[in-house]
């Protein structure tokens, strides 16, 4: 039996990973539609549900989400959320909230793991991520990026988050996967395509051996095992090159690394991680990227000092850019943490089974923490005004995105790319908004810009 099909034998139906019943006496106040209702709300009404819940109930309210009507209690202020990113892991669990991920990303990721296995993983990882192994992914990520403007067509209008997606697929196979040869890149690509393009229905279902057989869950089971066959290939082939220790992908990087007195990464931990960070890391800055395009579009002045900045090599003011870019549309909502005990957040006492988590969508927007917060202001991020915690696109704590930093050095070395060789505008009729895709929020009309050549 194959790691692959191990996997699928262990895989069981998804029971709502984190669902415990709270009476509602026991929590803050919220909304008493049906736990559909506001599911449905939550998941796709977002931008407009959880703003009108904090007008009508507050800084702290609680809502009801399927499948059992757990409750999900979410904080909106500074000082709360930095509560609970320094709370205690072992209370503040992560993992159990993202289960239903499981069989896409598989039992090691560092997404789903809490307490020890978080920890093992977090600390194998995190040197792939450090400044140093950042500033050595550089050079490709610029390499890449220069291709694909260069294929751009001026005056012609374009999806900008269609081609976002496209540069950072790429970033991750060769970055991250450190996939060079063209043929198994080839292979790759379709596969994990398809692997991203996540169907939450399926994930529903697929835990469901007989379901396996049949449709769109048939159709995802054979894509993993095939991804999963070329996956093992890659390390296989991997372990065996001599030259490990010049490569600079994050791939042959963890193969190189056993932190201290850690047995080194078996081939399903590898493969469970890489999977991982495609997913947690391609989508992800593909939008964050399209919407900074879309803003500096829409806006001369703040265009032309963008391009100044690239023309003269000042990375500090592209990354306000990115970082203003993913205060006002934050490419995810919220983050959640399941407590394994009773515990007190900000006076509210809470108890053990609650899951709640920090607004990213509030924090963002309120006027105390953004004065004129509807307005695309990089400059925000220069003048040192942003005060702890308001800024949380990445989480916090323990569990803060691994990916975080590498993130801004692949916007920053895009930014670059088109600013000193195009100017950008949105063409007639391409004003957009957030809409919900899975777990983000994307532009609707997927941020239409058109390019001249400077
Ligand atoms: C704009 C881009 C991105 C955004 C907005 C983003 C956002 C987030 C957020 C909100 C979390 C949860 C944090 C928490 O629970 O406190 C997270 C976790 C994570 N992200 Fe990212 N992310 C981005 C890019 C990336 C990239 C590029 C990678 C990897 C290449 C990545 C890998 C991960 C992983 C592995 C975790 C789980 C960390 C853990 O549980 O210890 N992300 N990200």
């Amino acid at each position: 039996m194959t790691v692959t099909d191990e996997r699928f034998e262990k895989m069981k139906p998804f029971n709502g990973g984190m669902a415990a019943k709270i009476p509602s006496r026991a929590l803050p106040p919220g909304p008493r539609w049906p736990s559909l209702l506001q599911s449905i709300a939550l998941v796709r009404f977002r931008h407009q549900f959880v703003p009108a819940m904090h007008r009508r109930h507050g800084d702290v309210f609680t809502v009801r989400i399927m499948p059992k009507g757990s409750a999900l209690v979410l904080f909106t202020r500074p000082e709360q959320a930095k509560e609970i990113f320094a709370g205690d892991p072992e209370v503040f669990h992560a993992g159990k909230g993202n289960a239903i991920l499981g069989p896409i990303m598989g039992e090691h990721s560092l997404l789903l793991q809490d307490s020890t296995e978080h920890k093992r993983a977090r600390k194998l990882l995190m040197p792939a991520f450090n400044g140093a192994a950042l500033r050595g992914y550089q050079s490709v990520v610029t390499k890449l990026a220069k291709e694909e403007v260069a294929r751009w067509q001026p005056g012609r209008p374009f999806r900008s988050l269609d081609r976002m997606n496209a540069l950072t697929l790429e970033v991750i196979l060769r970055v991250v996967f450190g996939v060079t040869d063209e043929s198994r890149l080839a292979e790759l690509r379709p596969l994990v395509n398809k692997t991203v393009d996540i169907n939450p229905a399926v994930l529903l279902g697929w835990g469901y051996p007989f379901l396996q057989r049949f449709g769109p869950w048939k159709a995802t089971v054979d894509n993993q095992r095939a991804l999963d066959r070329v996956m093992y290939a890659e390390i296989a082939e991997r372990r065996a090159a001599g030259d490990l220790h010049e490569r600079t992908d994050v791939l042959s990087q963890l193969l190189t690394v056993g932190a201290d007195g850690e047995a080194p990464m078996s081939d399903a931990e590898l493969r469970d991680q890489l999977v991982t960070l495609l997913l947690a890391g391609h989508e992800t800055t593909a939008t964050a990227l399209s919407w900074a395009l879309y803003e500096l579009g829409r806006d001369r002045a703040q265009l032309a000092r963008a391009q100044r900045a690239a023309d003269a090599g000042d990375d500090g003011y592209l990354e306000a850019v990115l970082k203003e870019s993913m205060r006002l549309h934050p490419v995810i909502p919220m983050v959640v943490r399941h407590l394994m005990k009773p515990v007190t957040i900000g006076g509210v006492d809470l108890p053990a089974g609650t899951n709640i988590g920090p607004s990213i969508l509030i924090a963002h927007s309120r006027e105390d923490n953004y004065p004129s917060a509807e307005q695309f202001r990089p400059e925000r991020f220069l003048e040192g005004h942003v005060a702890p915690n308001t800024w949380i696109p990445f989480g916090g704590g323990v569990r803060r995105c691994i990916g975080a930093g590498f993130s801004l050095m692949e916007g920053v070395a895009v930014l670059r790319e088109v600013l000193v060789r195009y100017d950008v505008a949105l063409p007639a009729g391409a004003l957009d908004s957030p809409k919900v895709r899975n777990i983000t929020s994307v532009p609707k009309r997927g941020a239409r810009i058109v390019v001249q050549a400077r």
